[in-house]
């Protein structure tokens, strides 16, 4: 049976094909985060001995920052789940245009690049189309500790005659943009004070990682965080922690499956808030130290919800939240508040028959309507594994096109999901098979 295991999937036209099955059961082990490991291996650039990385995930945004890290001189091998760096030897300052544009963490390279080569040459980043993606914050941080940057239509360049520390704030948590200034403030000389913060799990992990690197940093956890660089270490070793946004798609597949499926290696510290929305909507979950078992037999409550920085309910998880709201006794209302054009999955929804109306950044759902298999396109990553979750709730068969896009960050999506008894499969696209 084909699974998802793809390492190269650039010309990857494969479709997901999924059968309403109801009732899920048995158990799945959860990846590593792609959103941890993205920023520790740009991090790693600043080790000059080797990083050795572990519970690595075999998505393609990994490979993406693979070849990346090899064009800028890097020595990498990525064997089973880890993956070790050697950034002794940096050739080349330019993060290569066409990889920058598939992936936005590529912005992550510019503040370990500037502080091992003093200069970057990258492009506006890439990544899901989910609305404006802007890095003024980004540039604000690197300019406060140094930093000058032009632009040219299509390249950006940057330089430092040394990074410094600063006082800085974010007028807006920003997930990268807080990556972006921990690693600038962790190469500076002298030390950085950083407000408004953002507070995600995956900052904290990257807080953990500089600090095996040797850096020292008060505050980890909170939207204030002091850091002062040391003398770098020249190896060291770090593991990455299961991902909770993959733990949280999988909850939300048993959601609206039904079913009892563990989830192990389920980040419970980091989902408390997805696992208080499921509890408010009728799912069942206990938490064991290595892993979240999860059921659902009744019928689902229906949900408000908004979405927002950490510790509120994640923007990545709103797609999957609105497929389990399918299947809700009643109407839900759900509101991104974090990007602006997050609802093309619920165009894609409507398309199964979902009764869900789109209005500004609130949509309405209809819960219990009868849904019927489709063809439907991954519009972005977490969009597209919601769409696979949904085609178990329609009826007949469902075709999700856009493979490459949940590959991004899913290992292995269907045979994962195979593993709990649902039908969904990979299969050659028809214009392929005719
Ligand atoms: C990260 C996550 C992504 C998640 C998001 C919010 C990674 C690889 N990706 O993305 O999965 O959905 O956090 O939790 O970790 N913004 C600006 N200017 C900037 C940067 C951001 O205005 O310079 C705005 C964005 O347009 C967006 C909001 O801030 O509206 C949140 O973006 P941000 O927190 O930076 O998300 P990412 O780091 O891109």
């Amino acid at each position: 049976m084909p699974t998802g295991k793809k390492d190269e999937t650039m010309a990857d036209t494969r479709v997901i094909e999924v059968r309403e099955t109801r009732g899920l059961t048995g158990e799945i082990r959860i990846q590593g985060s792609k959103n941890a490991v993205l920023p520790v291996m740009a991090a790693s650039l600043l080790n000059r001995g080797t990083t050795v990385i572990r519970n690595v995930p075999r998505i393609q945004d990994v490979f993406c920052m693979i070849r990346i890290l090899r064009a800028l001189g890097c020595g990498v091998k990525f064997a089973g789940d880890v993956l070790v760096i050697e950034a002794d030897a940096l050739t080349s300052c330019e993060i290569p245009a066409d990889e920058a544009e598939k992936m936005r963490s590529s912005i992550m390279l510019c503040a370990p690049l500037l502080a091992r080569l003093g200069e970057v040459v990258f492009g506006r980043p890439g990544g899901c189309s989910i609305g404006r993606r802007p890095i003024d914050l980004h540039l604000k941080v690197l300019t406060e500790t140094g930093v000058s940057v032009t632009e040219t239509e299509s390249r950006m360049f940057a330089r430092t005659c040394g990074l410094r520390g600063a006082l800085m704030n974010l007028p807006y948590p920003s997930v990268g943009a807080t990556e972006t200034a921990l690693m600038a403030a962790a190469a500076a000389e002298g030390s950085t004070v950083l407000t408004g913060a953002a507070r995600e799990p995956e900052i904290e992990v990257l807080c953990h990682f500089l600090e095996e690197m040797g850096v020292q940093i008060e505050g980890v956890g909170s939207n204030v965080l002091s850091v002062r660089s040391g003398e770098f270490r020249r190896d060291c070793e770090f593991t990455i922690p299961g991902d909770r946004i993959v733990a949280g798609t999988y909850l939300g597949a048993v959601m609206a499956a039904g079913g009892e499926v563990f989830l192990r290696d389920a980040p419970e510290n980091a989902m408390k808030e997805n696992l208080r929305v499921a509890g408010r909507m009728g799912t069942r979950t206990r938490t064991f130290s290595n892993g979240i078992l999860v059921k659902q037999d009744g019928i689902l409550r229906l949900v408000i919800l908004e979405t927002g920085p950490y510790p509120g309910f994640s923007t990545d998880l709103q797609s999957v939240m609105l497929t389990a709201a399918l299947r809700a006794d009643g109407i839900s209302r759900i509101r991104e508040m974090v990007f602006e054009e997050r609802f093309a999955t619920a165009k894609e929804l409507q398309k199964l028959g979902a009764n869900i109306i789109i209005e500004g950044n609130t949509v309405y759902v209809e819960g219990g309507q009868r849904l019927s298999g489709a063809s439907v396109c991954a519009r972005d990553l977490r969009g597209g594994a919601a769409l696979a979750v949904a085609g178990l709730i329609a009826e007949g068969t469902t075709l999700v096109d856009g493979y490459p896009c949940i590959a991004r960050g899913y290992e292995d999506i269907c045979g994962d999901l195979q593993s709990v008894g649902a039908a969904i499969r990979l299969i050659a696209n028809d214009r392929q098979r005719v």
